[in-house]
């Protein structure tokens, strides 16, 4: 999704505002520009091109105030003329913006018939127009006047030629501003200031904000507020590949550290969650879980994990289809999980179900995103920035956080509990054993790209993981991938198999297994080549199917963790063979900050 940057110091703006948008790329984009301010002219550059394309191919920008964008389109086609920055008729104001103007249209028409001229399909361009209409020789009062006409969503960093700041603005869509000593650069995420600075500071909604040489003015509510700062415990290194051609790689080897980080974070919130979730008037009462994509799919196995330990009901929904349901049910607690914490469908989701009185937990990646500052507690995964767009890593955390909230949760005996804690510790090493000697993944992926469906089955708490292996394979190598419970194939999807269509069996020796049996000896019957993940030493699954991956041995009830590395390697080299850009697919975005 769009990223916004913005600089102003005593250094020339335009390096430092590529590197930040060079750090931005991950969210995904189509175009970028910048703007650089110098003195009574601004000078702007756009493209439909690569960040590093465009610096290339300008000419140097003289100027130590500035914007950049990149552009990830919405309203109107990825092109230079609705590239951001966006400026005004005369040229004297740019504005970069993330976010969505719902009402674009009736202010355009208004600024029309006033004698404004557009030069783009955007909602965006309406900005630098209210502005330039409001200007009364100080930019922040005509921003401030600006986006009280508009409806939606923005976050926006304005400059105005002869005026040395630049003024932000924020309703819904993140921004944060990274201080070094007397510089400031504003992002859309902490990704981009971690090459300059760990010090920030978050805006929230409905700030602006005019940023000097001098300092930063905070208007909240109107009124001039302090901004506390924060630091990051990210590092500059986090961000770079580390020896890995893709970044998807880096982060799948990452996994059994990402666990072991997060689960030794836990222990130092698990009362405070504890007494959240737990006081005896909430023990009867169900929990929903609400994310979006594969953190919806973590939820999905959250509820497995739940139900199964300690029997109390779990609703999971997708924040999307939750926030236009009539009526949102809710019990006492809520768990929403997003590795970015800025899913516009997410956040809503939460605004709605605070407002019927339930308490918040998120799980997130991002400390200062805004879900953590809207959930009432906090449980953080320890996976470090997670730069391709397919999730792995924070997938894995946000299981492991489920699974150790769970435990933690159980009225159970405490020989089991410790058992549980003993299998959940032992994940990482498993994790790290099957990456060192997993062997005929990369073979598979190769057989794999030449089919065009593949279908991913699973019974019981694999069924997430069957999602998931799905969602992975479509979105980084193009396979049309559908992950199907694998008792519903009789319901339907039967129609499709044959010998075109192959199906990966995810098996666990657990109540399903007998079961999946049944289903894999019926999707032979059909022709379809199965591939199954199963166990080390399961004779019996291997002498029925064409080929296994193997994982190690464990407790059934973590097999997902296991399950899903088999699914994200096997996304990984199906994606390698087809050429596919594994990091960064086309149309996608890592963080989704429209709904
Ligand atoms: O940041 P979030 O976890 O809230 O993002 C939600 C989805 O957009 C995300 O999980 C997406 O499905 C994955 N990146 C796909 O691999």
């Amino acid at each position: 999704m769009c990223g916004i940057v913005a600089y102003i110091g005593f250094q020339p703006a335009a390096p430092i505002i590529y590197k930040c948008l060079g750090k931005l790329e991950y969210r995904g984009y189509d175009s970028c520009g910048i703007a650089i301010s110098n003195r009574d002219n601004i000078t702007v550059e756009k493209d439909t091109k690569r960040v590093a394309a465009l610096q290339f191919n300008t000419l140097p920008l003289d100027g130590k105030i500035g914007l950049g964008h990149t552009r990830w389109a919405t309203c109107g086609e990825p092109s230079r003329a609705n590239a951001h920055p966006h400026v005004d008729c005369l040229h004297k104001i740019a504005v970069v913006h993330n976010g969505n103007i719902e009402n674009f249209e009736e202010l355009r028409k208004a600024l029309v018939g006033e004698g404004h001229i557009f030069t783009s399909e955007t909602d965006t361009e309406v900005l630098p127009h209210l502005i330039e209409k409001y200007y009364e020789g100080e930019l922040g009062q005509a921003v401030t006047r600006a986006i009280k006409d508009i409806r939606g969503s923005f976050a926006i960093a304005v400059i105005c030629a002869g005026e040395e700041k630049v003024v932000l603005a924020k309703q819904k869509s993140p921004l944060v501003i990274g201080l070094i000593d007397k510089e400031y650069i504003a992002a859309s995420d902490i990704a981009a200031l971690l090459d300059y600075t760990d010090r920030v500071m978050y805006l929230e909604e409905g700030d602006v904000c005019n940023i000097t040489t001098v300092g930063i003015e905070l208007y909240r509510n109107g009124v001039l507020t302090e901004l506390t700062e924060e630091r990051i415990a990210w590092k500059p290194a986090d961000t770079r590949l580390g020896g890995f051609s893709h970044y998807m790689m880096k982060e799948i080897n990452e996994q059994p550290r990402v666990i072991t980080e997060t689960l030794a974070a836990f222990e130092g919130v698990s009362e405070k969650l504890i007494g959240l979730l737990d006081p005896p008037e909430n023990r009867r009462t169900s929990l929903l879980m609400v994310g979006c994509g594969t953190s919806y799919h973590s939820a999905l196995v959250g509820k497995y994990i739940f139900e199964e330990l300690i029997g109390r009901p779990v609703n999971v929904e997708l924040a999307s289809e939750l926030n236009y349901r009539a009526n949102v049910i809710a019990d006492k607690v809520a768990l929403a999980i997003s590795q970015s914490g800025e899913t516009a469908d997410t956040l809503q989701a939460v605004r709605r179900i605070k407002a019927t009185g339930c308490k918040m937990v998120c799980i997130t990646n991002v400390e200062g995103s805004q879900l953590s500052r809207l959930a009432d507690l906090s449980i953080y995964t320890k996976a470090g920035p997670e730069i391709s767009v397919a999730s792995t890593k924070t997938f894995i955390a946000q299981v492991a956080l489920l699974y150790a909230i769970c435990i933690s949760h159980a009225n159970i005996d405490e020989i089991l509990k410790k058992d549980l804690e003993r299998g959940l510790g032992q994940i990482p090493i498993l994790i790290r054993q099957f990456l060192n000697e997993q062997s005929n993944i990369e073979t598979l992926g190769r057989y794999l790209a030449t089919f065009n469906n593949v279908l991913f089955v699973a019974r019981g708490i694999n069924y997430p993981v069957a999602l998931e292996g799905a969602l992975k394979l479509k979105e980084t190598s193009y396979i049309h991938g559908e992950g199907y419970a694998a008792g519903e194939l009789k319901h339907g999807p039967f129609a499709l198999l044959d010998s075109n269509t192959p199906a990966i069996a995810i098996v666990a020796h657990d109540r399903t297994y007998e079961a999946m049996l049944t289903n894999i000896r019926e999707i032979k019957t059909r022709k379809a080549p199965v591939i199954a993940v199963v166990e080390e030493g399961d004779k019996e699954v291997a002498d029925l199917v064409d080929i296994v991956i193997e994982v190690p041995h464990t407790d059934p009830f973590f097999s997902p963790m296991l399950n899903v590395v088999a699914l994200q390697l096997l996304a990984y080299y199906t994606a390698l063979e087809r050429g596919c850009p594994i990091d960064f697919p086309r149309n996608l975005a890592k963080t989704v900050t429209v709904e």
